[in-house]
């Protein structure tokens, strides 16, 4: 996983102590550079908050509670030495900026004047520090469009790891997750269960939740039941990776096709994002735009690979058209087979348990490198114009 907690070339932030305006003009001001909460934390639940999140920065309200915001400075640096402190304000007081650079107070910022400030403190905080050197590697799989293969693809090369490596797949759509029907796992509890107790998460919490699968690869489901309006914040899935991707040398995260809070910051911190589409125009239409986001989002490209899912010859593009429109070479191609994938879906087995021989098999089998071979950087083939026209005619 990456930095624990980082976006690439973007910071971790908490927020305590700040009111829904304050938010709003951080989140103005920081946008795509750092992975922002969802909402601030309160003063006394301050250090719980870095503790679990493991942020870069922390970012303080000095307006609702200054002897609170003072106190925690210290208290703050002490739980992450090197944490960046940044107090913010409305108002500009000489005392208090005194206070708070006396209490390991960074920079002291009121919004909007000071962004180029509050935007340098959080570039200049130590990204690297906070990762931890064992981790797991945490793998995306993302769909450009619903049905290309996303949850297939998941499961199954999550399979062809587990003969070799601690593997743990994490279920996260939110709408209508079916990693634990694909494996015809009856998990006891799920992803939810492990969000409402984040607080007391750790590795023991970890391998009691998970459901494992005869191949012997580990799943972090959703509930068997639906859940309507369920919303899960960016930080709450931060915390539940890391515990993950302590535990396991591979976390395979199916993020599906939607694009939320949860699947968005997976993609975030992952070492790896494959991103699987259909050789069909609008599944690559789609790609490219969820490519534009993830450049937008401050993705590395060369963390992406695109994967060609239900290849066949005859197929309306071909990998080459589609390596054009897009301007990202073809990592993989995956050979459709549709009798061996319904027969898997239907049994609740890996592929291959069907059919072995099957090309499918043999072409996730071959994406396996991809994931252990995390640092080869695949050059996008030269474009010098927009190559997409054509496909959008
Ligand atoms: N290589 C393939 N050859 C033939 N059929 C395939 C292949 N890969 C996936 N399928 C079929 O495509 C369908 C969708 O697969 P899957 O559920 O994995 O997609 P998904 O992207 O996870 O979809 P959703 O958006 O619903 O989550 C399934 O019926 C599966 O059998
Ligand atoms: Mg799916």
């Amino acid at each position: 996983m990456r930095h624990q907690g980082a976006i690439r070339g973007a910071a971790q932030v908490v927020v305590v102590g700040v009111d829904a305006r304050g938010m709003g003009l951080i989140r103005e001001c920081l946008g795509t550079e750092a992975v922002l909460p969802a909402a601030s934390t309160a003063y006394h639940q301050a250090r719980e908050a870095v503790q679990a999140g493991h942020p870069n920065v922390v970012i303080t309200g000095f307006d609702m509670d200054f002897e609170e915001a003072v106190r925690l400075g210290p208290l703050l640096q002490a739980e992450i030495p090197g944490l960046q402190l940044v107090a913010i304000s409305e108002r500009t007081d000489p005392e208090r900026i005194r206070s708070a650079m006396r209490a390991g107070y960074r920079e002291y910022v009121v919004l909007p004047e000071d962004s180029a400030l509050l935007r340098q403190a959080v570039r200049e905080s130590d990204l690297g520090g906070t990762a931890s050197a064992d981790q797991g590697q945490l793998i995306s799989v993302v769909g450009s469009k619903g049905g290309v293969g996303a949850t297939l693809l998941a499961c199954n090369l999550a399979a062809e790891l587990s003969p070799v490596y601690r593997v743990c797949i994490v279920d996260l759509d939110f709408s209508m997750g079916d990693v634990a029907a694909f494996l015809d796992l009856q998990p006891k509890s799920s992803l939810q269960d492990l969000m409402t107790g984040l607080t007391r998460l750790d590795s023991r919490m970890l391998s009691g939740s998970v459901a494992v699968h005869p191949s012997k690869v580990h799943v972090l489901a959703q509930p068997t039941e639906l859940l309507a309006d369920e919303h899960v914040s960016g930080e709450q899935v931060l915390q539940v990776l890391t515990v993950v991707a302590d535990a396991y040398q591979f976390a395979v995260a199916d993020c599906g096709c939607r694009i939320d809070e949860a699947t968005l910051t997976t993609t975030a911190v992952s070492d790896l994002v494959l991103l699987v589409c259909n050789p069909d125009v609008p599944s690559v239409k789609n790609a490219w735009r969820r490519l534009q986001l993830m450049e937008h989002q401050g993705i590395d490209k060369g963390a992406i690979r695109l994967v060609v899912n239900k290849w066949r010859k005859d197929t309306e593009l071909s990998l080459a058209d589609i390596e054009k429109s897009l301007s990202v070479p073809v990592a993989a191609s995956i050979a459709y087979d549709d009798e061996t994938c319904m027969a898997a879906i239907n049994a609740g087995r890996i592929l291959r348990d069907i059919n072995k021989r099957s090309p499918v098999v043999s072409d996730i089998s071959a994406m396996v490198s991809l994931a252990t071979e995390g640092a080869i950087r695949v050059e996008a083939p030269r474009s010098e114009k927009k190559t997409f026209g054509w496909l959008f005619k």
